[in-house]
């Protein structure tokens, strides 16, 4: 991470990256989305969103990702620090600084981690006193992967991912994320499912998270994770990106306890049995030299929180 934000009365907000531990996809739904039935976990990649008043809004790229981050108005974290002002009648305009730590377009929530930070970060700044379920709301209309953040730690998700319910999860699960140089679009890997479900005549099931998962997460036992670890949107990802079958395939052969497409991807999560074990495998994923950047992260993690206050 650069350095702290200078601006006086600066709020800066850390939250988590997230992973899924299984994802099932319902049908195409008529209004675009597909029904999911997720679990999602946060881990320890974190990214901070900074908010200061500024004549004018701008966005303030920084950190190891800062390449990767839309300055223009489209970026999730101004588009959620509007829609605040917009509803709580606050008539001023922000500088947004971002510290990337997060993958961009990688399938870890990165986007919409940030836009959850601004809605928090704006809530403190302007010191609106919105409660839980009031963020929770303005999280969903800016997009499904918005409102986990918020709350972080082990959550089933349904709808279109923005309903959630907290899960049982003991002890600490060790992951590595292997980082692609080019990111997947979102929709496009959802279109690529559903090109792939018409070509083949498949009937679609309703989406279930399914037991095996539940029970490795109350257990917690790395390896049931790894074998319990599923993603419908995988087939997708690896019609259209190749090389993260071998990836995938890599990490498992040099003792990943399972290996998924995280999310949309093209980031690919292994989980492992400890820190070392970690280690190991993060030396063995450079030295087969199939991925841009390894990352290592511990999970469950805690939701967005204020680190740093307009009075600090
Ligand atoms: O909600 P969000 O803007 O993050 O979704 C991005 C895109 O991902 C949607 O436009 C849609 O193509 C796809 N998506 C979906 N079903 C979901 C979530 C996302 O089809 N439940």
């Amino acid at each position: 991470m650069t350095a702290a934000p200078t601006l006086p009365g600066t709020v800066t907000v850390r939250v988590p990256a997230k992973v899924n531990l299984q994802l099932h996809v319902g049908a195409l739904r008529p209004d675009g989305y597909h029904d999911l039935a997720t679990v999602f976990q946060a881990v320890s990649l974190h990214d901070e969103v900074s908010v200061a008043r500024w004549d004018g809004w701008q966005v303030v790229p920084a950190g190891t990702y800062a390449d990767g981050i839309p300055t223009d108005e489209d970026n999730l974290a101004v588009r959620a620090a509007k829609l605040v002002a917009e509803r709580c009648g606050v008539d001023e305009s922000l500088s947004i600084r971002i510290d990337k730590d997060i993958p961009v377009a990688g399938g870890m929530a990165g986007g919409s981690a940030d836009a959850a930070a601004a809605l928090l970060a704006c809530d403190q700044l302007w010191a609106l006193g919105l409660d839980r379920d009031e963020l929770a709301e303005m999280a969903a209309v800016l997009g499904s992967d918005v409102t986990f953040p918020l709350s972080g730690g082990t959550a089933m998700a349904t709808g279109r991912g923005e309903q959630l319910a907290p899960v049982l999860a003991r002890g600490t699960f060790h992951w590595v994320f292997a980082i692609s140089d080019e990111g997947l679009s979102t929709p496009a890997v959802y279109a690529e499912l559903d090109r792939m479900r018409e070509e083949s005549g498949e009937s679609v099931a309703e989406p279930q998270v399914r037991p095996d998962l539940m029970a490795a997460l109350r257990q917690g036992d790395a390896a049931a994770l790894g074998q319990a670890l599923h993603n419908d949107l995988e087939p997708a990802a690896f019609s259209l990106r190749p090389d993260l079958r071998e990836l995938r395939d890599a990490g498992v052969e040099f003792g990943a306890l399972g290996g998924i497409v995280s999310g949309s991807g093209p980031t690919v999560a292994f989980v492992t049995e400890s820190h070392e074990a970690a280690l190991d495998l993060s030396v063995s994923l450079a030295a087969a030299d199939l991925c841009r950047d390894l990352r290592r992260a511990k999970g469950p993690v805690h939701g967005a929180q204020v680190v740093a206050g307009p009075r600090d």
